[in-house]
């Protein structure tokens, strides 16, 4: 497999992609992707467990100074029972996503082992920093991912924007990383006060790390950033092409925000050669509160993934 570098220069050109320039470097990720992997698209089930959190990002409606989403944090039975919908529609993979709080991370402590020893299928997760004790324990209970993205790779605008540590967010990647379970990175395009060039360092940083996960910036009700600009999808798509073609081997999803921001973006996401949609099977009543992206958001649904599929004319696995 072709090892594909970029510098400073080519990267810039390639993100500012359009027209025919930017149908060339879709084909070239489409097809990066489908020597390494087949023109298969890999499916997640999501239980969303809890929208408490204790972080207080700019862009997330779950922050913790927001007052305005009811909060909530499902029980283990009502976690299992998911877990066997999902398992039931022949999804290999649940993924347990949650707000970041010490409630959820116990909460994950006891349904990993029985989702694990139930199943024994794929168990990803994705709920904020933990202590590299906890990832291991994790892991040891059968989880095999995590998924903690870097956000932004400018340790002062991560800092202005989430008023968490960067260098402690980077630790905890490390952890999971060393945890031996599959780490899944990213960023987010399209921030307030973000630059192109800041970009392109996230990318190198994701060099480093090895990515997963690009999400277009949404403005989300009830957060500071609620009246900005939301991310450009051409922006967003060029960086998933980019990521493509440097990991051939990485599972890339196509995010919802993607369908939120554009008409069939998550079919656009697989043309830009990512190979992952995530299915929602969080209860009607309580995804209405997990306000990630936006109160709005799209949710994915087993019909839209089927059909998102068919018009990037992949194979569902
Ligand atoms: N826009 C884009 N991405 C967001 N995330 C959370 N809120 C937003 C938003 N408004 C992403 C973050 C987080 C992941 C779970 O969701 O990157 O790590």
């Amino acid at each position: 497999m072709e090892n594909i570098t970029f510098t400073r220069d080519e990267l810039k050109n390639q993100l500012q992609s359009s027209g025919v320039q930017q149908q060339e470097l879709f084909e070239r990720a489409r097809q990066v992707r489908n020597n390494a992997q087949g023109n298969k698209l890999n499916i997640r089930g999501v239980i969303e467990l809890s929208n408490s959190c204790v972080e207080n990002c700019m862009y997330c409606a779950m922050r913790r100074d927001n007052r305005l989403i009811d909060r909530y944090t499902l029980d283990e039975e009502t976690i299992l029972s998911i877990a066997d919908q999902i398992i039931n529609a022949g999804i290999p993979t649940v993924f347990l996503q949650s707000g970041e709080s010490a409630k959820s991370g116990y909460l994950l402590e006891s349904v990993i082992p029985e989702i694990y020893q139930r199943y024994n299928c794929d168990i990803l997760l994705c709920a904020g920093k933990k202590d590299a004790e906890t990832y291991k324990r994790y892991k040891k209970a059968g989880a095999n991912g995590y998924i903690l993205k870097f956000e932004m790779s400018n340790p002062s605008l991560f800092e202005k924007t989430t008023g968490a540590s960067h260098a402690e967010r980077l630790s905890c990647i490390r952890s999971i990383r060393s945890s031996g379970m599959k780490l899944g990175t990213g960023n987010i395009s399209g921030l307030p006060n973000q630059t192109l060039d800041d970009i392109i360092d996230d990318i190198f940083l994701a060099i480093e790390l090895s990515p997963e996960f690009v999400s277009p910036f949404i403005p989300n009700n009830g957060t500071p950033y609620e009246k900005a600009p939301k991310g450009n999808i051409d922006l967003t798509l060029n960086l998933m092409a980019i990521w493509r073609i440097v990991f051939p081997n990485a599972l890339i999803p196509t995010v919802s925000a993607l369908e939120y921001i554009h008409p069939d973006g998550q079919a656009a996401g697989l043309n830009a050669g990512a190979n992952v949609i995530t299915v929602n099977f969080t209860p009607k009543q309580n995804r209405d509160k997990y306000a990630i992206y936006a109160k709005d958001r799209f949710v994915v649904s087993l019909e839209h993934a089927f059909k998102t599929a068919k018009q990037a004319d992949m194979s569902l696995i």
